[in-house]
């Protein structure tokens, strides 16, 4: 039976005029149907809505724009530094000769990448995190691709990373061009304390991923 929302049917013999009718109050009709109306039984024509199709929702969270700057270590947020690396020892060790990058919204640094020399022209990518309630919203991205684009554009031949070998961080890197060239083992069963879980897993190694830049003439 046709719901209410469709008994706006018109209630005459002529289907025709009823078409024409229907559609200059924004209604199509698809089909007829038996109806009460002011207690007799009437034939009627079961109209739907010509409403415009809702718009599909949007899958991806909404993107907020950055400012991407330099900042010197000592003023990089150490707990922000922690969301990737859970080590402070490590994290103290490495940030005092780290070049820092910061993404600033609001005002407020709300996301960090902190880059490591390695060799002459190599450079690794100790840490980049993202305030909680920002993440998913584009920042690590937008500072990744500052990063990424920084040390091409300055001659670099190699930046480097390690990450965990399972989880969405291997996909952010490999999506921006990082590829696998080394597999650490144990790394994380070596080098930290207590256990490092992530989606119920354990992580035990790290993959070591990189960009090599094309070299320049
Ligand atoms: C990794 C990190 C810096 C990304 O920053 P972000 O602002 O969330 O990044 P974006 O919003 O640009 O998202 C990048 C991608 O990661 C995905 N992503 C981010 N957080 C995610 C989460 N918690 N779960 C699943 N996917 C996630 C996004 O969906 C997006 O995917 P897409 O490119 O297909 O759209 C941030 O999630 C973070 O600080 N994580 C904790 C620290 C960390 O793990 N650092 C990396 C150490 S190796």
């Amino acid at each position: 039976m046709p719901n209410h929302d469709q008994l706006q049917a018109l209630v005459t013999g002529y289907a025709g005029l009823a078409i024409a009718a229907a559609h200059r109050q924004g209604v199509e009709l698809v089909g007829q149907a038996p109806f009460a109306l002011d207690g007799h039984i009437r034939e009627g024509f079961i109209a739907c809505p010509l409403r415009p199709a809702p718009a599909l929702a949007s899958t991806s969270a909404p993107r907020d724009t950055a400012a991407i700057t330099e900042i010197p270590p000592e003023q990089v947020p150490l707990a922000l530094l922690l969301l990737a690396d859970p080590s402070e020892s490590k994290v103290r060790g490495y940030l005092p000769g780290a070049r820092c990058f910061a993404a600033l919204h609001g005002g407020q640094v709300a996301g960090v990448c902190a880059v490591v020399p390695l060799t002459p022209g190599v450079h690794e990518l100790m840490n980049i995190a993202v305030d909680p309630a920002r993440q998913q919203h584009g920042l690590g991205t937008q500072l990744l691709v500052h990063v990424i684009d920084t040390y091409r554009r300055e001659g670099a031949a190699r930046l480097e990373v390690g990450t965990g070998a399972f989880g969405y961080q291997l996909a952010f890197y490999q999506r921006h061009g990082f590829r696998v060239f080394q597999v650490d083992r144990g790394f994380f069963l070596r080098n930290y304390d207590g256990p490092l879980m992530e989606d119920r897993i354990q992580h035990k190694d790290m993959l070591r991923l990189a960009i090599d830049y094309p070299a320049t003439a």
